[in-house]
């Protein structure tokens, strides 16, 4: 098994380190344009090799594509981060061209790959990345949606004192401070409803601090976070590798599910050996569904954007 992660980057470089402690491949490569960054990455990341317990071979490699030939998963991360007070949108423009490239760059080597797309804007990123490379559709999966979730998680964790690892919890919707769904009423503690143990203004000031998860540790940090980013990233590939069939909320092409089409959003699927496996019908209410359409409305009028660069 070859895995490549574009960008070596704090996102990147996190979840590259991510794979190699689960050795969920035997070659990593780590790839960036900026010279030497990816290289030193990965002996830095292979000097801990010995110390913790890792087989996985690291390497790096400054923009030569070559170096990940015959890769099965590759996760892009490459762009600019956003700063404190930008909007994901606002990466529009810079990242779209460097996505587009990477994309085209990949599937040369890597005919057969499965893509994760992290770069931001994520929905219009992953949408760009199945319209321009022609994949089918099964083969690009965008994170975001699997990295809301997990704050999800956190934030309903914090109210309830309660382990985040005991919840079942999805954000749909985009990846965007206004854009995401955090569907709090379909949440879970094991089996029982969280709704049944908060308050209306608890749920509302969970759903309202998950939404702006992103932007509030960017403010803290002064670019966009990486953990959980590069955690998020791993988790997917980990499901992919293992064939998993975990249920994860992707950014992934709509074809009338959830009552849309043209559009990648994030909806709660099934990611295994072929990427994205199953669309899981949520049985959204009358207002999940306006959220959704909105959401829907925004990531669109975003996309249209790329028709102009
Ligand atoms: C975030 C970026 C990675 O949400 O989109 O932290």
């Amino acid at each position: 098994m070859k895995v490549t992660v574009v960008g070596a980057g704090a996102v990147g470089a996190t979840c590259a380190d991510n794979i190699a402690r689960k050795e969920l491949c035997t070659e990593l490569v780590l790839l960036d344009i900026k010279e030497g960054i990816a290289e030193g990455k990965a002996q830095d990341m292979m000097q801990t090799a010995t110390l913790l317990g890792f087989d996985t071979k690291i390497t790096g490699s400054t923009n030569d594509y070559t170096k990940t030939a015959n890769s099965d998963v590759v996760v892009i991360t490459s762009g600019i981060p956003r700063k404190p007070g930008m909007t994901r949108e606002e990466l529009i423009g810079v990242n779209a061209g460097i996505v587009k490239g990477v994309a085209e760059n990949i599937l040369k080597h890597s005919p057969k790959a499965i893509i994760i797309v992290i770069s931001n804007p994520m929905d219009t990123m992953t949408y760009l990345a199945l319209q321009s490379t022609g994949l089918p559709k099964h083969r690009i999966i965008g994170m975001g949606g699997t990295l809301d979730s997990s704050r999800f998680k956190y934030q309903l964790s914090q109210h309830l004192g309660c382990s985040p690892a005991d919840l079942n919890a999805v954000v749909v919707g985009g990846h965007g401070d206004t854009t995401m769904i955090p569907l709090i009423r379909h949440a879970t503690w094991n089996s029982a409803p969280v709704t049944n143990f908060l308050s209306a203004e608890q749920q509302e000031k969970i759903v309202k601090d998950t939404m702006v998860g992103g932007a509030t540790l960017t403010g803290l940090l002064g670019t966009s976070a990486w953990y959980a980013p590069g955690a998020a990233g791993a988790a997917l590939v980990e499901a992919i590798v293992r064939d998993e069939k975990k249920l994860f909320t992707c950014c992934v092409a709509l074809d009338g599910e959830y009552g849309q089409k043209d559009i990648c959003l994030g909806v709660p699927v099934t990611i295994g050996k072929n990427g994205w496996e199953k669309i899981i019908d949520f049985k959204l209410n009358e207002a999940e569904q306006a959220a959704f359409n909105k959401s829907a409305d925004a990531v669109r009028s975003m996309n249209e954007v790329l028709k102009t660069l």
